[in-house]
């Protein structure tokens, strides 16, 4: 069984993370998609509420789970003898981060190699950090997040802005 682990933050998942997780779906025979720390970005929702989106919106592919680690991807990948680690490339903007990190997961587990796929061309410009700001400066996100996380996107942002004033 091969076993593939798509890691992010999906701060919220977008239209993109889930274009990788569907095509990763289709290679292996099971992926794991892992809510990951990263220590430089801060977080707008919870693990919790990220894996519970993102579970929301994955429920259509039945070899998909979703599972959150805040420990070394390296460390996760070993524990469940992952063959791959899958990523979405972006741009070139993307790839100088994407392969350091590449780079020293194979340094931290040889086990595990990193596939990239190239993102789709409509999703290119897609990020999280995106949706957000478009979200708390009133705009719609409808057409960049899957359609069960639009409101939770809604309500977020509604209670941050309240908690802002
Ligand atoms: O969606 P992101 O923020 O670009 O994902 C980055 C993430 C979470 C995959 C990365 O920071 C990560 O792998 N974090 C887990 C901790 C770890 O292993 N850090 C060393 C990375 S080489």
């Amino acid at each position: 069984m091969r076993l593939a682990i798509c890691p992010g933050s999906f701060d919220p998942v977008t239209n993109g993370h889930l274009d990788v997780i569907q095509r990763a779906a289709r290679l292996f025979d099971r992926v794991v998609v892992l809510v990951a720390v990263n220590m430089g970005k801060h977080g707008m929702f919870t693990v919790d509420e990220r894996c519970e989106m993102l579970r929301r919106a994955t429920t259509h592919l039945p070899n998909v789970e979703v599972a959150a680690y805040n420990g070394l991807l390296a460390d996760y990948a070993r524990e469940r003898q992952a063959a791959a680690i899958v990523k979405g490339l972006r741009a070139m903007s993307d790839f100088e981060y994407e392969f350091q990190m590449a780079l020293t997961n194979r340094k931290l587990n040889s086990e595990v190699e990193t596939v990239f796929l190239t993102t789709s061309t409509e999703y290119m410009y897609l990020s999280s950090s995106l949706v957000k700001e478009v979200a708390r400066l009133g705009g719609d996100v409808s057409e960049f997040v899957p359609a069960c996380v639009v409101n939770d996107i809604l309500n977020k942002t509604e209670r941050t802005e309240k908690n802002d004033r």
